[in-house]
């Protein structure tokens, strides 16, 4: 692709924040809430951004912060990028891709080990190296119709409490939860200021947020118009938490539909006499991660399977691909280049999509793109496999 010719590709400044906000409402179709650009900016500088000019005007913006994602048994630092658009009139000449190498780049020469982000759509960001490493369900259950079985837990100890009551047990809880969720993110103040803000522009036409407390999970709600009621938020650190919440969420009367969006391996409908009223209406993909540095990546999550193998990984953006052996024993691995032949190869965006267990090796390899013996794709996968599944912490 010819890249715009009268591009200027340049770092941000405080003088451009209306031009970004402008292109950002434009690209998306809607308005930031007043109270929203305070903290989107200081939780994405606008000091680390990049932006396109053409002839003096404001045509293309990417914004990066810094985060904490955990991966399976361990933390990594990460950077997320947010904000992406670029002006219709100057689509498909080349800005993304020319903003994106750019702050790539940088990413590579700053060590970080991790990029994230989340997609407007599925089709963009597989060739820049990224792979869909979470991915949830979303989930409707007519409550009047749901029947806990009579050994499902009933441990009670869920309380309603006003959101601002709520948000310090919340936000323990939350970062509790957070660090022994891989693709979790540490949530920063400003994160946080942005959930409680709710702006109305995020409520799907629905009411302010009500909040269900235990001392081990929280669940944050609202009502919309059809009588259904939205989770926006449900985290829990027990099985008695997770049963206590639902129960609570079943018992309110004067609604239908609850609306949630959950794991594959969220356990409701185990908890129910019918397991089929819990109706899948959705599955959509969370958080995309692009490996920036390989064997930092692969020693720093835990396994539960042993592997030693040699890995070909694809990187036509970067070419920050190559041959690694990895050796994994007791759940620890050690990973560096290597010159040795490969068993295994694929694209950096399918080891981005199995990074966290979200994906099973074998689907990949059933599509041509992950390629290697059929036993050496099962111990793959086995090794990669995680105890619990992947989850976007705060949607950026
Ligand atoms: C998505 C968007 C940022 C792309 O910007 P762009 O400048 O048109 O992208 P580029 O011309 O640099 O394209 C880069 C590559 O991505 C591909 N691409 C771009 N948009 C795509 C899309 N929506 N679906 C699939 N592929 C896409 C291009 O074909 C090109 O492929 P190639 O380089 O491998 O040949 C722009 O269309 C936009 O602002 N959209 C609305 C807001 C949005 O969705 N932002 C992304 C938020 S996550």
């Amino acid at each position: 692709m010819t890249p715009h010719p009268a591009a200027r590709i340049r770092p941000a400044e405080k003088a451009d924040l209306a031009a970004i906000r402008l292109l950002i409402e434009t690209a998306f179709g809607t308005r930031y809430d007043p109270v929203e650009p305070e903290h989107i900016w200081t939780l994405f500088p606008v000091d680390r951004a990049l932006v396109a000019e053409v002839d003096g005007r404001l045509v293309a913006h990417s914004q990066t912060g810094p985060m904490t994602v955990t991966v399976p048994g361990g933390q990594l630092p990460a950077i997320g990028i947010s904000g992406v658009a670029v002006a219709a009139p100057q689509r498909r000449r080349g800005l993304l891709r020319a903003l994106y190498s750019e702050q790539h780049r940088q990413f590579a020469a700053e060590g970080i080990p991790l990029a994230a982000l989340t997609a407007s759509e599925g089709g963009i960001y597989g060739r820049f190296g990224y792979g869909a490493a979470a991915r949830e369900h979303r989930i409707r259950l007519d409550r009047r119709f749901a029947r806990f079985l009579p050994t499902a837990p009933d441990p009670g100890g869920v309380y309603q409490v006003s959101v601002p009551e709520a948000e310090p047990e919340i936000r323990r809880i939350y970062d509790t939860w957070r660090r022994v969720t891989p693709g979790a993110q540490e949530r920063p103040d400003a994160a946080w200021a942005l959930a409680f803000a709710d702006a109305p522009r995020l409520r799907n036409g629905g009411g302010d947020l009500f909040a269900f407390l235990h001392p081990d999970g929280y669940a944050l709600y609202r009502h919309h118009d059809d009588q259904s009621i939205e989770i926006k938020e449900l985290r829990t650190l027990t099985a008695d938490a997770h049963a206590a919440l639902w129960r609570a969420l079943c018992g309110r009367d004067l609604s239908h539909d609850l609306v949630a969006p959950v794991t594959g391996d969220d356990p409701l409908p185990y908890l129910l006499v019918d397991p089929r009223q819990v109706r899948t209406v959705a599955g959509y993909d969370t958080l995309w991660l692009r490996i920036m540095d390989i064997p930092a990546a692969l020693t720093a999550r835990r396994y539960d399977a042993d592997l030693e193998t040699v890995v070909a990984v694809d990187d036509p953006f970067l070419d920050a691909g190559g041959a690694f052996a990895l050796r994994i024993r007791d759940g620890v691995a050690e990973c560096a280049p290597t010159a040795a032949e490969p068993e295994l190869s694929m694209g950096l965006d399918v080891l981005g999509a199995i990074y966290l267990g979200a994906h099973p090796a074998r689907a990949f390899a059933a599509a041509g793109r992950l390629r290697g013996a059929p036993e050496r794709v099962r111990a793959l996968e086995r090794a990669f496999a995680w105890r619990r599944d992947a989850v976007l912490g705060w949607g950026f």
